[in-house]
Parts: structure tokens; sequence; C-alpha cells
């Protein structure tokens, strides 16, 4: 199976100050199949070292053998992404790991997705498809602040979207389950990716349906080689999980947050 490629920057976008979303274009596009997982980038120059960042994917194109993914330009790394033009070649490894699963509903049911920041875009492939199926979606999403804010139309052309932002400049005031609480949704099913405090918010407080946590904020190398990702499974064990390959989906509880 390939996993490896050279891929085609179709295009750059700014969406906020400092995140961007790329469009690549590629063979590898056919092998990703499931929502939630990953790719491996690697941007180089003569001062940087040769590293890998792990990536979401935000929306696979199939037809097109286009996918894009939204991420934050922090590191030198990710900076040298962001400077990416069409045209140039960006090295792509993937997709890696386990993805949202879509067959735990069936159509006419109810799931509610909740992002945190620059864990919200793997949620737009995820509700595409669960669309797709017939199920209803309702998108609970938090940023610090109306700035960061990104996809909302995007999300909003699916489904119901509510904003939260820390300092109320958008949406509602406060945390993702504020918005929740409000809105005493009747759900069938969580899906959520975001900072582990957000997650572990949502464990403790809406455990009793089945919920489904990405934790790729916590991944380093991505490809299982410098045990950064590694989660207890529980208090008194020693057994473990890696996030990068067996994640980065769990089902709430699987893992220790
Ligand atoms: Fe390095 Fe998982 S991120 S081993």
């Amino acid at each position: 199976m390939k996993k490896h490629e050279m891929m085609q920057v179709v295009k750059q976008r700014p969406l906020t100050h400092n995140v961007y979303e790329l469009t690549l274009k590629g063979e590898l596009v056919r092998f990703m199949n499931e929502p939630g997982q990953f790719v491996h980038i690697r941007v180089e120059n003569q001062y940087l070292p040769l590293l890998r960042r792990p990536i979401s994917i935000a929306e696979i194109n199939q037809h097109a053998n286009e996918f894009k993914m939204i991420y934050r330009a922090e590191g030198a790394g990710t900076k040298l992404l962001a400077s990416k033009q069409s045209g140039e070649a960006v090295d792509v490894l993937g997709p890696l790991g386990h993805g949202f699963p879509t067959d735990v509903l069936e159509s006419g049911k109810t799931a509610v997705l909740v992002g945190g920041g620059i864990g919200v875009p793997p949620l737009y492939e995820l509700s595409k498809r669960l669309m797709a199926k017939g199920i209803k979606v309702v998108h609970v999403l938090g940023f610090q602040s109306a700035a960061d804010v990104f996809y909302e139309e995007e999300f909003n052309e699916l489904g119901d979207t509510h904003i939260a932002t820390v300092d109320g400049t958008l949406g509602t005031k406060g945390f993702v389950t504020d918005v929740i609480d409000r809105l005493q949704l009747p759900y069938d099913t969580m899906f959520s990716c975001g900072p582990t405090p957000m997650l572990r918010a949502l464990e403790a407080n809406y455990s009793d349906k089945p919920l489904y946590i990405s934790l790729e904020e916590r991944m380093g190398c991505g490809i299982g080689a410098c045990f950064a990702c590694v989660c207890r499974q529980a208090e008194e064990s020693n057994a473990y999980k890696k996030i990068c390959s067996d994640g980065p989906v769990f089902q709430a509880g699987e893992v220790l947050l």
C-alpha cells in the first residue's frame, strides 16, 4: 500500500493570522478512507533538521485526488510549510492512525461534534461523512477569541453550528461545555477533538452516551518511534497505548487522559 509521496500544492490560504488551509494533490488520497486520520509532513531547508510533523486530514476529495489539511504555523517547520505555493511539492507520509468510526450510527440519529482550536479540522470530514449517511450533525466549536475562529460557514452548511470563545468576542462566552449544557441537546453519539483539558471535561460530564475522542494534540513523531504519545490504559496498570498508531481516536475510557 502506497504510504509516501511528494504531493503537489494546489492551494494555500490563510484562515486566521496563524492558521492555514493547504490543499494537496496526489495518489495518496486514494488511501484516505477514515475521517480523523493524519498525515506526516516533512519540510526542510538547510537550517531545519529532517523532522516530520503530524497534521490531521480536514477534507478528502477522492474525485479530484486532493485533500485539505488545516494547521497552525507556530514553529519553524510549519512556518516554512505556510510559505509553500501552488506548484511546489510537499513530502507526505500517510494516511496514518485510526480515525473516527462512522458505522456506529444509523441514518436518523444525531451526532454532536465538539472541537477545540486546532482540533476542529478533522471534524469537518467526519461531519460530511455522517451527513451523507443521513445522520443529523450538530457542531460545537471552541476558540480563544473571534480572531481565531475558522470554518464557521463551512460547518454551518452541514448542520447547526455553535461557537464558544473564551473571551466572549463571538458566540457563547466560555467553553464548549457551556454551550452543550445550555443546549441540552438530545443526541446519540459525541465525537471530539481538541486540547486535553477539554477532552477531560467531556469525558467527565458526557460519558453516559458513546463518546469518541481524538488525542492528536498529544502526538510527537507520529510514526511510533519517539514514545512521546504513550498513554496508560488505567490508573493501576502498566499497559499502554500509542496515540499515533493505536489512535489518535479512542473511545472515552480506553486510555487515561
Ligand atoms: Fe512518537 Fe507516537 S508520536 S511514538
